[in-house]
């Protein structure tokens, strides 16, 4: 039995995470007079954020010839696909108007000797439209301006405390069961939660996600019964440094934004280094199979002003003694983001009433089967402030807008408009020795990875559903990833056809059959 939660809490909204998404729905619910609590599990300012290096897309004017047309097109096309339109138009419309917000709030953003914001172009942009901070810091600078933001409202925060479970009552989301930073569990009561608990990279061995992104939320949603989407699209960002660090340091896109380049063993070019991610990791996994060897290069010795342009990436390649101006760099891919999540409406509203998701934990509708670079910064800013606004509003549920239609609406939707197929899926937990979340990494790296096929995704499978750990944070986590697993795994299995950031060695093009999403539980 749960002890009653801190006593005098009367939330109207509770903000799983402190990640950009949540900390944006929180300044936002703050600014609304709404009695609002962000829960975390380490500190305020310890989320995935502060780890993106890369920037924020959006169309802020100046630079001639983009326009959010352009922005949505290239983001429909990196989603190859599976975008939702109407997701999409939302994202690029309202993007540009939350940036200014967030230089408002004391975001500081890398600006030209004219004091214009400096652009970048990344991979499946067609211009250059990306504004970071601090070179490649951008996550570290929004982190810090909204974390400044939030401490300046009256929102409770509840550090080091992590959540177990949604409370379910009469069909709706009350609030959360959840261990205190003692270890106790506790139930966390409010009126509307919102899930901005990122993403679940460490699900993989090799990846670019902190030691906290174990899917936490899309776990305890997928526990009670909350219907998710698009999971199988994992992406793996194509040059991540190859090196024993965990999380690997990543080499930006824009870098070869920049002119760096792809070299092989050879030193051969092999790819067009400015393709959606899906496409440039896929080329270099099977390149490295190959040509027998763990990593390629990146070649970034062409670039002028490297550490000026790029000085945390100068500072992290230093540290581990490598200097791009003389040498060329070890790259692989890693595992960074995940495409799908949650199923929300454009809006924010999952399945169930009270529950609301936003960020990586969501799946809106604005990915599709492979985000486009820089994305995901401008999802969050966008999509959870929506959120509090519609709660705000008083509405309650969800409607059939983004990826919600999948749910609402089935195969059945309007041509032009993505419909959805469930899935028959059951989590499931098997007999035998307990796995140990480097097995459970090791193995999903190994087989449910960049290229899956029926075989390699059956024996990812049988690591999921292992008995894992009992009690504590490291257990629950563990049970989370082997949760969000399973989910990846089925979708993986079902989708027979490569698309986006999904290859099947067996069906290595796309079938337009398979024109929709695959959704589990709901
Ligand atoms: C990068 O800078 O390459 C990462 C950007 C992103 O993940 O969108």
């Amino acid at each position: 039995m749960a002890a009653a939660g801190p006593p005098d809490l009367d939330l109207d909204l509770l903000v799983l995470g402190s990640g950009v998404a949540g900390l944006s729905a929180a300044t936002r619910a703050a600014g609304l007079g709404m009695r609002v609590g962000v829960l975390t599990k380490a500190e305020l300012d310890m989320a995935t954020t502060r780890w993106a290096q890369g920037g924020v897309a959006a169309v802020l004017g100046g630079a001639d010839p983009d326009s959010t047309d352009l922005h949505l097109a290239d983001t429909l096309l990196a989603g190859d696909g599976l975008c939702d339109v109407e997701a999409v138009r939302v994202l690029v419309d309202e993007g540009p108007d939350r940036v200014h917000e967030l230089i408002a709030l004391g975001a500081v953003f890398d600006v030209d000797g004219s004091g214009q914001l400096e652009r970048a172009r990344e991979g499946g942009h067609s211009v250059a439209r990306i504004v970071h901070a601090g070179g490649a810091a951008t996550g570290y600078e929004i982190e810090r301006a909204l974390v400044a933001a939030v401490q300046a409202t009256a929102a409770t925060v509840l550090q080091r405390t992590f959540a177990s479970d949604l409370i379910v009552e009469g069909g709706r989301c009350v609030g959360v069961t959840a261990l205190d930073a003692d270890g106790r569990t506790i139930e966390v009561r409010s009126r509307n939660v919102l899930l901005a608990t990122g993403g679940a990279g460490q699900l993989f061995a090799v990846t670019t996600n902190p030691l906290e992104a174990t899917g936490d939320g899309t776990a305890m949603a997928i526990r009670a019964g909350v219907a998710v989407a698009d999971v199988e699209f994992v992406q793996f960002h194509p040059t991540a440094l190859h090196h024993p660090l965990m999380p690997r340091p990543l080499l930006s896109e824009a870098l070869r934004g920049h002119g760096a380049l792809l070299r092989d063993k050879n030193g051969d070019r092999f790819v067009d280094e400015m393709l959606p991610r899906d496409k440039v990791s896929r080329a270099i996994t099977a390149r490295m199979l190959e040509q027998d060897v763990e990593h390629m290069w990146l070649d970034a010795t062409g670039l002028d002003r490297f550490a000026v342009r790029f000085p945390t990436i100068a500072a992290n390649l230093t540290e581990v003694g490598l200097d791009p101006v003389r040498e060329w760099l070890p790259v692989a891919p890693a595992a960074h983001y995940c495409c799908g999540g949650v199923v929300a409406d454009l809006d924010g509203a999952t399945s169930l009433p009270g529950l609301w998701a936003a960020g990586e934990a969501a799946c809106n509708g604005v990915m599709g089967a492979n985000r486009l670079a820089s994305n995901s910064l401008l999802d969050g800013m966008v999509f959870a402030p929506r959120a509090v606004d519609a709660i705000d509003g008083g509405i309650d549920g969800p409607s059939p807008t983004g990826a919600m239609r999948s749910v609402l609406q089935g195969e059945a939707v309007e041509a032009g408009v993505i419909g959805g197929r469930r899935l028959p899926f059951e989590l499931g937990w098997d007999e035998g020795p307990p796995v140990t979340r480097d097995e459970l990494q090791t193995g999903m790296s190994t087989h449910a990875g960049v290229l899956r096929s029926a075989g390699s995704l059956d024996m990812a499978m049988a690591l999921a559903r292992r008995p894992g750990g009992e009690g504590g944070v490291a257990a629950a986590e563990l049970r989370n990833l082997q949760t969000v697993g399973q989910v990846v795994v089925a979708g993986a299995l079902a989708r027979e056809e490569t698309r986006g950031a999904h290859a099947r060695e067996e069906f290595p093009e796309a079938d337009d059959a398979l024109l929709l999403r695959f959704v589990l539980g709901g």
